[in-house]
């Protein structure tokens, strides 16, 4: 294989206290992870090697084992050495942080808990397809069939992966999950809409994953006095919307010009979306360089 078509040649994989080759980190098929979906996970993005927003996506992780009662297994320090390391790893200039905890592997398969189990801990680092979207995407509606606890940062991720591979099937860049005649948020990402100058953002619920990205737009844009709004998008009102926009700590804030086929307002990025992509890009040279 080149380094071409592996580009991750090199990379170093933290498992379980150890650091390996990531191409030669095993798990067991024992793994509640694989066998159950009993696990959390968390992508930080980073920039000029340095994670961005990292204490805020630790601290998702803690909500996140918390609700599907793991411990905490390591500290703060700890996880911040292990992601130095691995980003030293990497020559890659674009990439991402990609963490995930499973309650662990146990010698047989059964739903309950196990007394005494070790959690499996992988740290990496992934290569990330990061690029300006200055023209705007194409998105279509889907219905929701997701579970009720969607603000946990759960593995369990089919609902998501085949939504995402329906939108592409009729060459959409996503999709945005509606559910009881509301539009919630992306596969792998947030919601905003803006009307009549006012930024509307889904509300945090056990519907949405409380993102990081999200979080850090309504600050910027609250600390420039934009009136933000948390509060539920009717898929009439999306329909109707100035400006539709998706978050996340990879693509950061994507314009929709498209909305099932049909253009957002005039079909171009919008004014609003201009201004908070540079604000965003200001924060993050800031806390990277
Ligand atoms: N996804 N909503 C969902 C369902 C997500 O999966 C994500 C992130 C977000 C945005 O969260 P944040 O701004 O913290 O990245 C919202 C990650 C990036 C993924 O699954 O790859």
């Amino acid at each position: 294989m080149t380094t071409n078509m592996n580009p991750t040649k090199g990379h170093l994989a933290y498992l379980n206290g150890d650091y390996v080759d990531l191409h030669k980190a095993k798990i067991s098929v024992l793994d509640r992870g694989f066998l159950f979906g009993d696990s959390v996970y968390e992508v930080i993005p980073v920039y000029n090697h340095v994670p961005f927003a990292a204490q805020q996506h630790l601290e998702r992780l803690n909500n996140s084992l918390a609700a599907i009662r793991i411990d905490m297994p390591l500290d703060h320090d700890t996880w911040m050495e292990i992601f130095a390391r691995v980003l030293s790893a990497s020559p890659l200039n674009e990439k991402m942080l990609y963490i995930q905890v499973s309650r662990g592997a146990y010698p047989s398969r059964g739903h309950a808990f196990p007394e005494e189990i070790t959690p499996t801990v992988l740290v990496t680092a992934l290569p990330t397809t990061r690029k300006v979207v200055l023209e705007g995407v194409n998105v279509i509606t889907v219905k929701d069939q997701r579970w009720a606890n969607c603000r946990i940062k759960a593995t369990t991720l089919l609902p998501n992966v085949l939504a995402k591979d329906t939108a592409q099937q009729v060459s959409n860049h996503d999709a945005i999950f509606v559910k009881e005649g509301y539009a919630l948020e992306g596969t792998a990402s947030n919601l905003f809409m803006v009307k009549n100058n006012k930024v509307v953002t889904t509300p945090l619920s056990a519907n949405i994953l409380p993102g990081i990205t999200r979080a850090i737009v309504i600050d910027l844009l609250r600390s420039h006095h934009v009136d933000v709004e948390e509060k539920m998008i009717t898929l009439d009102e999306l329909k109707k919307a100035d400006e539709i926009w998706l978050t996340g700590s990879v693509q950061e804030i994507v314009p929709v010009v498209l909305l099932d086929h049909c253009a957002v307002a005039d079909g171009l990025v919008g004014p609003m979306w201009k201004r908070i992509t540079r604000l965003y890009a200001d924060k993050v040279e800031r806390e990277t360089t």
